[in-house]
């Protein structure tokens, strides 16, 4: 089957792997009609299970991500339109605006300008009342914000890396310049070809992964990669901003002064972002949903090691099926080699 996928800037992101994993479940022949994915972060499993005519349940512990689930996910009909874009970036006289953004985060991650448009767009989504439409628009703002950020994330405050008149060999300074109309116009022309409906009630949620009250027939588990170096650097860490942006209402009262990057502490779960708590976490994740196929995304390399993972799912009694996919990516001008496993118990 050939898949077109939406593109993604998202740290952790599966998009290439895709095909991957389809082909190792395929090959297990298993039976199944529903796909949770717990850990939905860009949505690109959900929405390949979606082509293949699931019913697709995804999950994300941040809200900005269930906005992203609801607009490929479970959002079936509904498209930006024109003049949607031109109502989103226009300053309307019925809106009395606040510019939370421009005066709290000067000189951090956007210019002066763009922190202005941002409180605007924003405010124009919230003043949305068809909740899949705010979660579309949502999703234009969240690309866009992504794409005009060195490195596509906001773990340091480092605007200057943008602005500054260097010579740089990452990143792309073309792309950070261009205006939200026109990133807008372009993934709202990519979102379009996306939405589809494959006659399931596909839904969009936002628990923590532990929490989540859902079932399904395959259960798909891609969690945090745990680094054995002791640098891990936190989802929330990576994507605050953006959570930020969808309780626009208070996130001020979250905002943590002591951070440089003034990391706004909205939905912070450090269930499987602590390296002394994962394993016994995802151990707890495995047991809840053991009468589920389990598919997990893993790294070799991470904590813990494959065969410790192995050996506690061996204590199933379940068939345990383990695959491996060795890549190379490229990071600055060095090339690291990278070995992914997909582990599959049924
Ligand atoms: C490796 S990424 C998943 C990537 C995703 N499969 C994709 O292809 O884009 C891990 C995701 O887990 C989410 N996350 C972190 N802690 C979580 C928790 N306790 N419950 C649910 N989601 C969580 C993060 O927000 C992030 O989106």
């Amino acid at each position: 089957m050939k898949i077109k996928l939406p593109k993604t800037r998202y740290y952790g992101s599966k998009r290439k792997l895709i095909p991957w994993i389809w082909e190792c479940i395929e090959n297990e022949k298993l039976e199944f009609n529903s796909v949770l994915d717990l850990f939905g972060g860009s949505g690109v499993f959900s929405y390949s299970a979606k082509l293949r005519e699931k019913e697709v349940y995804y999950n994300d512990i941040f809200k900005f991500n269930y906005h992203i689930g609801r607009a490929l996910i479970e959002n079936n009909k509904i498209k930006v339109s024109p003049s949607d874009i031109d109502y989103l970036v226009t300053r309307h006289n019925s809106i009395r605006y606040q510019f939370k953004i421009f005066n709290y985060f000067k000189d951090i991650y956007y210019p002066d300008e763009e922190n202005r448009q941002i409180d605007i767009i924003c405010q124009n989504i919230l003043n949305i009342r068809d909740e899949l439409k705010k979660s579309l628009f949502f999703y234009l703002l969240f690309q866009s914000c992504m794409i005009k950020r060195p490195f596509n994330i906001f773990h340091r405050k480092n605007l200057n890396l943008r602005t500054n008149n260097v010579i740089r060999n990452f990143g792309n300074k073309k792309t950070w310049e261009i205006p939200f109309y026109d990133l807008f116009v372009r993934f709202a022309n990519e979102i379009n070809d996306y939405i589809f409906n494959n006659g399931g009630k596909n839904i969009s949620y936002n628990f923590s992964a532990l929490d989540c009250p859902i079932n399904a027939d395959l259960v798909y588990i891609d969690p945090p990669y745990m680094n054995q170096k002791n640098t891990h650097t936190t989802y929330l860490s990576k994507y605050h901003f953006l959570e930020g942006l969808v309780y626009y209402e208070n996130f001020i009262d979250h905002i943590n002064f002591k951070k440089k990057n003034l990391e706004i502490n909205i939905n912070s779960n450090m269930d499987f972002e602590n390296r002394t708590t994962f394993f016994i976490n995802l151990q707890k994740l495995i047991f809840k949903h053991r009468n589920s196929i389990i598919v997990i995304s893993y790294r070799k390399n991470g904590i813990p090691s494959i065969n410790d993972l192995i050996s506690f799912l061996q204590t199933l009694n379940k068939n345990v099926s383990v695959y491996s996919n060795k890549y190379s990516y490229a990071l600055r001008r060095n090339n690291f080699e990278q070995e992914e496993v997909l582990i599959i118990i049924s």
